[in-house]
């Protein structure tokens, strides 16, 4: 059942959908004024898709193989956002990246998670265990994660918020990416409940909270 006056938050997930699961919660807490549409995997077996049937939310799949190219893909993506009449797109764990074309047809808003402190270790080829990787090896004393809004170029985008961790001595990729997760698990339902209560102002590649 939807209601009227209340965002559309769509989100795209490709995996575990821990990040999706702390959204639904806050959702569930009221304290977003929005609520989840529909949830759209790239990947059939996502438990991210078991997340959302737990709670009710509509879920589609769209597979990368099942398109003839990226901008195939990204067209059926955006259509079926549009389908749905989202107007905040979250991408959470999510692991295509969309062609400019996607955003000639979505003109709703899209965010996105990245488990480091941009504009540092973004980019092309920089997710999952390797954000980790690369953050340790450069010698950095702290790595965190970072909200932002989604441009054509991949991890760009206007930040919306960050929060960081110190990098210990005895830190592995796989210890860093537990810590900065948790750090995610906060500030991106946060970065949801700014947009929906309409408070977040984008000055070209600054964000301002207005109240
Ligand atoms: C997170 O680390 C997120 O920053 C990155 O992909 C991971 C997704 O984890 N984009 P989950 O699927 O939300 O558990």
């Amino acid at each position: 059942m939807t209601r009227p006056g209340l965002i559309r938050i769509g989100a795209l997930v490709s995996g575990s959908g821990s990040n999706l699961q702390a959204i639904i919660d806050a959702v569930e807490s009221g304290r977003v004024n929005g609520e989840l549409v529909v949830v759209i995997s790239s990947n059939s077996k996502a438990y991210a898709l078991e997340r959302s049937r737990n709670h009710g939310i509509p879920t589609e799949v769209v597979l990368y193989e099942d398109c003839s190219d990226r901008s195939s893909f990204s067209r059926t993506i955006a259509e079926t956002l549009k389908r749905y009449r989202v107007d905040l797109a979250c991408l959470a764990g999510f692991t295509r990246i969309l062609d400019p074309l996607f955003f000639e047809l979505f003109h709703g808003d899209v965010m996105n998670i990245h488990p480091a402190l941009l504009p540092a270790f973004g980019g092309k080829g920089m997710y999952g265990r390797r954000v980790h990787e690369a953050v340790i090896q450069s010698g950095a004393r702290f790595s965190g994660a970072t909200v932002h809004f989604v441009t054509e170029e991949c991890d760009v985008g206007p930040i919306i918020i960050q929060d960081v961790v110190p990098v210990d001595d005895d830190d592995s990729p796989d210890t860093l990416a537990a810590k900065v997760l948790q750090v995610e698990h906060a500030i991106y339902p946060k970065a949801v409940e700014l947009y929906c209560a309409g408070v977040l102002e984008v000055d070209g590649m600054r964000v301002r909270r207005r109240g």
